[in-house]
């Protein structure tokens, strides 16, 4: 294998520039060309490319988004898209292609792949954690970082004020980056789309805490279950004597200055993609265990969806009394 691609795709997240770093490095280290592909799937259809060298990736290890750009390109799809992209890829030679996004470039790329025996490999980048097979995705220590200090400001107010905070946190149709957060934040309730929990229970949990002294009180809500300013009304409407807030934490969750363990990852994920690709190792996804990079079959991740952590869950029933 003489020349790769990368691109990235789908909501971009903090670390996905370091993970284009190591893929061009090491992949140079193979003597093997690399060409950035801008604007994920959708530059892939346009021919967006360019040749990286490794001075086109020094100097942003440390900085969030992509500077290769990403988009949502849902015509990816379609057979006929994907056609078009594949007949690039031949015209340009590249002949192997690290795709660096979430759940649904994951998907995207298992059928690349498939439909051509084509040479991809996933690198999982995304805030959400969402993606089967991997204990964490690129982005999501800085995500959790980023919610838990913000949150951490409102806990301030909340105390002030006996206020009880309503705040949604992204995550799409997953709550693992809500579990988290609500866990390193010290939440008193957390909902997730993965546990139905009726409003008529966190008001009572909310009664039941005042009743041990609870003054005030964090709810962290994904974005999955409902929107804050719904549940809030909700429960200002059942608690007519309390004071409730709330805030939507929105999209500083997708910036800031990746952490190192963000860094870290990315760059341990690129190196191990290459490697894959040179191995002739396809289509999978690499992965982390604990402490160990893994390599799963892209067709499992592509296939399953990630439970949520019930440990953490039984730390948040244990926590908040
Ligand atoms: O997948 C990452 C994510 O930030 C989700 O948590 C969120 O729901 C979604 O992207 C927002 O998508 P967009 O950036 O297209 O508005």
């Amino acid at each position: 294998m003489k020349k790769i691609g990368v691109l990235t795709t789908g909501g971009d997240a903090p670390g996905m520039n370091a993970a284009i770093r190591a893929v061009v490095r090491t992949a140079l280290s193979y003597n093997v060309e690399v060409i950035g592909i801008e604007r994920g799937f959708r530059g892939l259809y346009e021919k967006n490319f360019l040749n990286l060298t490794s001075r086109n990736v020094s100097g942003i290890i440390n900085k969030a988004g992509t500077f290769l750009k990403t988009m949502r390109f849902p015509e990816f799809k379609e057979d006929r898209v994907r056609k078009v992209c594949y007949k690039n890829l031949e015209i340009e030679g590249i002949e192997g292609l690290v795709v660096i996004g979430g759940d649904g470039s994951s998907k995207g790329a298992y059928c690349l792949s498939n439909d051509f025996n084509f040479p991809v490999v996933v690198i999982p980048a995304s805030i959400d954690n969402d993606l089967f097979g991997t204990d964490c995705t690129v982005g999501f220590d800085t995500a959790v970082n980023t919610a838990v200090s913000a949150i951490d400001n409102i806990r301030d107010t909340a105390t002030s004020h006996n206020r009880t905070f309503v705040i949604e946190v992204m995550g799409r149709e997953k709550g693992n980056l809500a579990i988290e957060v609500a866990v390193a934040c010290g939440a008193e309730i957390v909902l997730v789309p993965e546990i139905k929990i009726p409003y008529e229970r966190v008001v009572q949990l909310l009664k039941e805490q005042a009743e041990k002294g609870k003054e005030s009180s964090i709810i962290v809500l994904a974005e999955g279950v409902d929107s804050a300013a719904n549940l809030t009304t909700f429960l200002q409407k059942a608690l007519p004597d309390r004071e409730i807030r709330y805030s939507v934490l929105g999209y500083i969750q997708r910036g800031g200055t990746p952490t190192y363990l963000t860094r870290v990852l990315a760059t341990r994920f690129g190196v191990s993609a290459v490697e894959l690709l040179m191995q002739g190792k396809y289509p999978y996804m690499v992965g982390i265990k604990g402490t160990e990079i893994i390599s799963i079959p892209l067709k499992e991740v592509a296939s399953q969806t990630k439970p949520i952590s019930d440990a953490y869950l039984e730390i948040i029933n244990r926590m908040a009394i």
